[in-house]
């Protein structure tokens, strides 16, 4: 009984095996070589990504199996060099594909030498013949970092100073008030005890405290707004964009690598896709009625309604943060700062962003210097000081200055 299952879901397998070998046609001069695959996983993840999927339709169509169905090894060099072109020469496979495609224009890859396009080619067959992967969320790369609090030694540092500092000042300012005056010498009977200068100071002191611990737990609390998720105007999802369909968090955040702003993407961005993809959603038409972009004739109006995205993440002004010092310099990953995004329906505030939260990072975070040249020099002043092997920090760097931070 066991036996014939298991013979039985044997032969499926083996069918499909035979079925596949009979397919094998040009197919197999697509290379198997394990260097040949990566050259054509940086090409395809580079330059094809954004519009295609290995096993899944996107902008374009699942490049799985197009060895076997396009014509030709040599009509796809030919599609991928100026796809325009071999359609307009009338081949009618080119024809047919690209109607069926809304008549989508494939960027041209004029330079792609035939090696390029055949290593393309063979990342996509290794991929294609990869049985499919468990199901599960994708990986966070860099991991979400655990949310540190005020760091305390941090602040019992400068607040130490600033204390002594202010209670000085303050029972400078106090010890010589007329009240303070009154008190001590008050004509009236009061003990020996309470007016004795011990007393006074203990007061003050307790005062001092008090009244220095709400300001500091004001500050401390003035604009943090962890968690804050507010609805934006159109129904965008990170999870689907950035997850399911692993768009790069820089296609559309194009400033992060190159500046202070990781910017909003304009509505420009999203009409790379979305001239095609779900036109009739209500959601994808305010994308139309942000640019004034009429569907049914394919042409732009004058009319135009930007979107108001609502801001999540926001510092105060007296707060320099610059983007490409941390994501392209630093090497830190958006996750480590941003939680998860790719997992948000509706993107939140996942860290602090306060000071202490900043500081701690820089205490903490090894300097990217590898491959930097500019660090080497003080690399080695830093391993002379404190001997080889402790790794440079930021705050080795000036992380910890205030005028690095604030303007
Ligand atoms: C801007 C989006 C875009 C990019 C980038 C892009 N493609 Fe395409 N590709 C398409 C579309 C859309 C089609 C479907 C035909 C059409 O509408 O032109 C297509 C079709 C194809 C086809 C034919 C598929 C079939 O089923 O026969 C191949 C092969 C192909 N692309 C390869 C590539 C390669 C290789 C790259 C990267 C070097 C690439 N494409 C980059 C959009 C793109
Ligand atoms: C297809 C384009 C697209 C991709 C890909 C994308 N985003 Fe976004 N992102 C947006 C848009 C549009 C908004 C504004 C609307 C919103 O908050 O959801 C946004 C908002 C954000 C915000 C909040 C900005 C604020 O207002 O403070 C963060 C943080 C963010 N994205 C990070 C990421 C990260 C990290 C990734 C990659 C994992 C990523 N995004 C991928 C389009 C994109
Ligand atoms: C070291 C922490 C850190 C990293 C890493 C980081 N961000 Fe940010 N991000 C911030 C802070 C802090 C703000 C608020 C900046 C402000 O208000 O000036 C912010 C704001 C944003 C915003 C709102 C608009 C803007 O540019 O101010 C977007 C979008 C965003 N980040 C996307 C990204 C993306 C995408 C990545 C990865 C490529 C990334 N961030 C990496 C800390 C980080
Ligand atoms: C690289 C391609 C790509 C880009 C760029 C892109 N999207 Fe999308 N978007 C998709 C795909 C694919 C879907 C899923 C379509 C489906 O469900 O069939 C989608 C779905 C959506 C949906 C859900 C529509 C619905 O009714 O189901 C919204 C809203 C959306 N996108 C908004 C945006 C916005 C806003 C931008 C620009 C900030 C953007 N997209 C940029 C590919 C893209
Ligand atoms: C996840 C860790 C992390 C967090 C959080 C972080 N930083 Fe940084 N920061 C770094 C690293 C790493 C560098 C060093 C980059 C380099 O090699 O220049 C850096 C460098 C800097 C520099 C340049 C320092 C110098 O001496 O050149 C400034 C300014 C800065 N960060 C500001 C901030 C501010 C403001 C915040 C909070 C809003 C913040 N950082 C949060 C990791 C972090
Ligand atoms: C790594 C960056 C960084 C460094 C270094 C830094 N700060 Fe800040 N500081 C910030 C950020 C970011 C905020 C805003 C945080 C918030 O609003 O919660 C801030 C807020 C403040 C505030 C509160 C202002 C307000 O209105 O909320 C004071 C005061 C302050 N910093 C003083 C200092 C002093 C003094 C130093 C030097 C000993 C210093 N900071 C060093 C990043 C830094």
């Amino acid at each position: 009984m066991m036996n014939e299952k298991i013979s039985g879901l044997l032969k499926f397998p083996i069918l499909a095996l035979l079925v596949l070998t009979s397919f094998i046609s040009f197919s197999q001069d697509i290379s198997k070589d394990a260097a040949v695959i990566k050259t054509g996983e940086d090409l395809f993840n580079g330059n094809c990504k954004s519009c295609h999927r290995v096993k899944q339709k996107l902008v374009g169509p699942a490049l799985a199996g197009v060895y076997d169905r396009a014509p030709s090894l040599d009509w796809i060099k030919n599609w991928v060099r100026n796809s325009s072109k071999v359609i307009a020469s009338g081949d009618k496979y080119a024809v047919t594909l690209y109607n069926e495609y809304n008549k989508s224009q494939m960027t041209a890859f004029t330079s792609y030498k035939d090696d390029q396009i055949m290593a393309i080619l063979a990342y996509v067959k290794a991929e294609a013949d990869k049985p499919d992967a468990p199901a599960g969320g994708p990986q966070v790369a860099g991991g979400g970092a655990a949310q540190p609090s005020i760091p305390s030694g941090y602040l019992d540092a400068i607040l130490g100073g600033m204390i002594t500092n202010a209670l000085k000042k303050y029972l400078n300012e106090k010890q010589l008030s007329e009240e303070d005056n009154e008190v001590v010498n008050s004509p009236i009977t009061v003990s020996s005890f309470t007016s004795s200068p011990g007393f006074i100071f203990l007061v003050v002191f307790v005062v001092a405290a008090i009244s220095f611990k709400t300001v500091i737990d004001g500050l401390y609390s003035i604009g943090v707004q962890q968690g804050y998720q507010p609805k934006q105007p159109i129904a965008f999802s990170h999870k689907l964009h950035a997850g399911a369909y692993e768009i790069n968090c820089k296609y559309c955040h194009t400033g992060a690598m190159k500046g202070k702003q990781a910017n909003i993407p304009s509505p420009n961005i999203c009409m790379n896709c979305h001239s095609q993809i779900k036109q009739e959603s209500p959601e994808i038409q305010k994308i139309y009625a942000a640019i004034g972009y009429d569907v049914k004739t394919a042409s732009y109006t004058e009319k135009q309604k930007p979107i108001e995205w609502v801001r999540i993440h926001n510092l105060p002004d007296l707060a320099y943060f610059n983007h490409s010092q941390h994501v392209n310099v630093g090497g830190i990953e958006c996750q480590t700062c941003h939680g998860p995004i790719e997992e948000m329906e509706v993107v939140k505030q996942y860290s602090l962003l306060t000071m202490g939260w900043c500081i701690d990072c820089h205490r903490k975070t090894n300097v990217n210097n590898e491959g930097n040249a500019y660090y080497d020099k003080l690399v080695q002043v830093h391993e002379a000081s404190k001997g080889k092997g402790n790794k440079m920090k930021v705050e080795d760097i000036g992380g910890l200055e205030c005028s690095k931070c604030h303007y």
